[in-house]
C-alpha cells in the first residue's frame, strides 16, 4: 500500500521484567494500519494478540511488561514516548478499544446514560443536552433499537449482545480514527456475533474508521476483514490482504489455522487447534519456533530464525513456504 499509515508500529517488543527474569513476549512487530480498513489479527491463544493490542495505547501491566524496544507512531508522534497526559488524550478520543468481557468492563453502578456521557465529557467540553445527543446518536450507530429507554438502563438489565453494542457505543462516542477490538464478540451466541460484526463493518464505511479485529475466528476474518496478520509465539509469521492470505495461504501455520476453518456460511466457528503445542515465550526453541509442529521442515528451520520476507503479495516468515 502507498498510502500513509495512520498508526506504525515499528520493530516493537514487549517483554516481561521481573526480580530474575527478563524475555520478550511479543517480538519484533512491523505492523501498519491505513485509513478505513480492517485488519484482523489472528492466532492461537497466547501468541501475543492482546499484549501487542493493549501495548498501543499503553494498557499492557507495566509493570512487569514493558515495551523493551521499537515505535508506535500516531499522528507524527511515538506514543511510547510520549507522556502518560498525552496517551490518555490519544486513548478513547483517537484511538478507542473494546474488550472480549462487556459485563465487566461496563461500571454497574451508572446507567448506560451516565456512563456515555461522561465518556464524552472526559474529552469535550459540551452542554448535557450536547452530550446526550452524542450519546444516542452512538447507541443508534452501534445498532442498538432503541436508545432513549437504553439510556436509562444499568448494565445488569442489558443482555450480553446489547452490553456488547453499548461498549461500541462507549468506544465511539469521541468519534476516534481508530477502534481496536479485541475478541469484541467471543462471548456471544453467532446470529448476534454476527450482526455486530456487520455493524463493525458498516461503521468502518460510515465513518471512515479504522479497525483492528483480534479474532480467534477466521470465519469473521473472511466476511469483515480487509488485510490480516496471522501471529504466532509474540512474532508475526504472515501478512497480507484476507483474499491472499485466504487463497494462497504460504506459512504452514496459517494453512494449518485454514484447515481449521469451516465453509464460509456456516455456523461453526471453532478453531481445531494444529497437533502440537505452542512453545512458551520462556522457553522458545532455536531456530523457527513453529519447527515442532511443521510439517515442512528443512535442515535450517532448526538453526536459524527465519525473518518476515516479501513473497508475492504477502509477507511471510518461513525456510520453506508453500508456493
Ligand atoms: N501480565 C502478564 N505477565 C506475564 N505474562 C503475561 C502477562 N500478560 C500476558 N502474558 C503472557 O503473554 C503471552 C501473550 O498473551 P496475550 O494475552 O497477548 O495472548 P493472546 O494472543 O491475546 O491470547 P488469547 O487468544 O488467549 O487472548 C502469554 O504467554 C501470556 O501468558
Ligand atoms: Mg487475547
Amino acid at each position: 500500500m502507498s498510502q500513509t499509515p495512520l498508526l506504525e508500529l515499528r520493530d516493537l517488543s514487549v517483554g516481561l521484567k521481573g526480580d530474575r527474569v527478563e524475555y520478550d513476549i511479543v517480538r519484533n512487530i512491523n505492523l501498519s494500519i491505513y485509513q478505513n480498513e480492517i485488519l484482523a489479527i489472528v492466532g492461537e491463544s497466547g501468541c501475543g494478540k492482546s499484549l501487542t493490542a493493549l501495548s498501543i495505547l499503553g494498557l499492557h501491566a507495566s509493570p512487569p511488561l514493558r515495551i523493551t524496544s521499537g515505535s508506535i507512531t500516531y499522528d507524527g508522534r511515538d506514543l511510547t514516548k510520549v507522556s502518560p497526559e498525552e496517551l490518555r488524550k490519544v486513548r478513547g478520543a483517537e484511538i478507542a478499544m473494546i474488550f472480549q468481557d462487556p459485563m465487566s468492563a461496563l461500571d454497574p453502578m451508572f446507567t448506560v446514560g451516565t456512563l456515555l456521557t461522561s465518556a464524552i465529557r472526559a474529552h469535550k467540553k459540551v452542554t448535557d443536552s450536547a452530550a446526550e445527543k452524542i450519546a444516542h446518536e452512538c447507541l443508534a450507530d452501534a445498532g442498538i433499537e432503541d436508545p432513549r429507554r437504553r439510556f436509562g438502563e444499568f448494565p445488569f438489565q442489558l443482555s450480553g449482545g446489547v452490553s456488547q453494542r453499548v461498549m461500541i457505543a462507549l468506544a465511539l462516542v469521541n468519534n476516534p480514527k481508530i477502534l481496536i477490538a479485541d475478541e469484541p464478540t467471543t462471548a456471544l451466541d453467532v446470529t448476534v456475533q454476527a450482526q455486530i460484526l456487520e455493524r463493525l463493518k458498516d461503521l468502518k464505511n460510515e465513518r471512515g474508521m479504522s479497525i483492528m479485529l483480534i479474532t480467534h475466528n477466521l470465519g469473521v476474518v473472511a466476511s469483515v476483514a480487509d488485510r490480516m496478520a496471522v501471529m504466532y509465539t509474540g512474532e508475526i509469521v504472515e501478512i497480507g490482504s484476507v483474499q491472499n492470505v485466504f487463497s494462497v495461504p504460504q506459512h504452514p501455520y496459517t494453512t494449518g489455522l485454514l484447515g481449521a476453518v469451516p465453509r464460509l456460511g456456516s455456523n461453526s466457528v471453532a478453531l481445531v487447534p494444529i497437533i502440537g503445542r505452542v512453545p512458551l515465550p520462556d522457553n522458545l526453541p532455536k531456530g523457527c519456533t513453529f519447527a515442532d509442529r511443521c510439517g515442512r521442515v528443512v535442515p535450517e528451520c532448526g538453526v536459524n530464525r527465519p525473518e518476515l520476507v516479501s513473497r508475492g503479495a504477502a509477507e511471510v516468515r518461513c525456510f520453506n513456504p508453500f508456493r
